[in-house]
């Protein structure tokens, strides 16, 4: 692939991942402005709550819906209506005068989230040259870091002037880039093939591959990966999809019960119990620590492969959920923590999100993107993302809950646990994706090769 390509290839990957950025300031949000939002709206403790919840339980529905949206009108214009929506209720949001409306701009903001959230890593393994897909792909969720840190630190800046509607008022600003550039973007090309315009397809790929051989070879892939094709449902009679299905929803259970999302949340609220003098500056650590160590994920994904990263952050994830865990016991049977002691707990926590952010923030999106044969990929994502949505409101809804019944050491450990489940999971069953095509990826799921096999070479 010669320069000029692989730049466009690059600035249409970026345009896509924006819908990343979107994500992660919607979800970061909440975190700030929930205090003058109750205040606005005289809300009690259990309406607070509904405010996430509703975002969260939007991005499922839009998450569901998607798979077909995307199949019907294509990746691109559906991208564009997530960005549309972005805009135009997030405008709403502003503007609106009862907790009621408010609620209702939410959800259809969660819709858009969980539209994007399929979309974006679905357009962007489409339209990767295989070399660099992985890091392409880990490209968005690099946009979802940034937009939680982005938002940490406008909450954090905008907090003096108590009004949530200011807050809001600043994801105006990436919305729009949004609009604008989806408007801009090529179709997905595997898409084009899928819907029987190959001559589009050509043009395309054309335009973001080196030289025809490369362009005729990955349509002739594409077309190849096409023959008996059956629609997702369908395919679920197939034990291959469904295997393949069952690991993709396992993966992102995996992602969400490492208890990632447990500090996204309530960040502030763990170092503030753990006696740390300002959480606000410490969440603003998180947010930087989680962006920057994604970029390190970005350079090594696809030179060391997804496994041994796995392999690397979980076994960090689940020493620091130990250690992190005995200091709150030690807290909980009467110890006062000392500065030794919190400083190592900050540590700990800080290692927590460097080791989610290396291995199963990025590369669950990633596996996701690329394990499901092309008839099914939409519904796999689908089924996948919508998992995403439904862990990641159960880890919203219930940590609190936790901290309270099990303790924040108990709550600890219970993600250590999954962590360690995680291991046997990428052991046995999950597959090595790095230098494989999407097609041979799929031959083998078809060969009826062993999950852990599926990403051997076929020539
Ligand atoms: C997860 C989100 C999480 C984010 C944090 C993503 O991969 O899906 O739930 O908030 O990483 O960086």
């Amino acid at each position: 692939m010669n320069k000029t390509n692989n730049t466009l290839v690059i600035k249409v990957c970026f345009i896509a991942a924006l819908a990343g950025l979107l994500f992660g300031l919607d979800i970061a949000y909440v975190n700030g402005a929930l205090e003058f939002i109750a205040r606005d709206f005289n809300l009690t403790e259990d309406q607070s709550q509904q405010i996430a919840g509703v975002l969260l339980t939007g991005a499922a529905v839009g998450a569901l819906c998607s798979g077909w949206l995307s199949r019907i009108f294509g990746r691109k214009k559906i991208l564009v209506l997530a960005a549309l929506i972005f805009t135009i209720f997030t405008l709403a949001g502003i503007l609106s005068h009862n907790i009621n409306a408010f609620l209702v701009t939410r959800f259809i903001l969660g819709l858009a989230i969980g539209i994007a959230s399929f979309v974006a890593p679905l357009y962007l393994s489409e339209i990767a040259p295989y070399k660099i897909r992985g890091g392409l792909i880990a490209m968005y969720q690099l946009m979802i870091t940034i937009g939680i840190l982005l938002m940490f630190v406008s909450n954090a800046s905008l907090h003096s002037t108590g009004s949530w509607r200011i807050m809001l008022a600043v994801l105006l600003i990436p919305s729009a880039i949004m609009l604008i550039g989806t408007l801009t973007l090529p179709e997905s090309p595997r898409w084009l093939v899928l819907v029987g315009r190959g001559k589009d397809a050509e043009n395309v790929l054309t335009k973001i591959r080196g030289t025809k051989a490369e362009v005729d070879f990955e349509i002739s892939e594409i077309k190849e990966s096409l023959v008996g094709a059956k629609s997702g449902f369908k395919l679920l009679s197939h034990p291959y999809f469904l295997k393949v299905l069952l690991l993709g929803v396992l993966l992102q259970g995996l992602q969400q019960f490492s208890g990632m999302n447990a500090f996204m949340y309530y960040s502030s609220k763990i170092f503030m119990e753990a006696g740390v003098n300002n959480p606000a500056v410490a969440t603003m650590i998180v947010g930087l620590v989680n962006v920057l160590t994604t970029f390190l994920a970005i350079k090594y994904v696809d030179k060391l492969g997804r496994k041994p990263i796995l392999y690397f952050g979980l076994m960090l994830l689940i020493a620091s959920c130990a250690v992190s865990g005995y200091i709150f016991h030690l807290q909980s049977t009467g110890v006062i923590l000392n500065a030794t002691l919190q400083y190592t707990l900050l540590c700990f926590c800080l290692l927590f999100i460097f080791a989610f952010a290396i291995s199963l923030g990025p590369i669950v999106w990633i596996l996701c993107a690329e394990i499901y044969p092309l008839e099914g990929r939409d519904f796999g994502i689908t089924v996948s993302t919508m998992a995403n949505w439904i862990f990641n409101a159960i880890i919203g809804s219930y940590t609190l809950t936790w901290f309270k019944n099990l303790g924040v050491s108990g709550t600890f450990w219970l993600f250590g646990g999954a962590c360690i489940l995680g291991v046997i999971l990428v052991n046995r069953f999950t597959p090595e994706t790095k230098d494989v095509t999407l097609e041979e990826l799929e031959f083998n799921l078809k060969a009826n090769k062993k999950l852990r096999d599926l990403g051997e070479r076929t020539n």
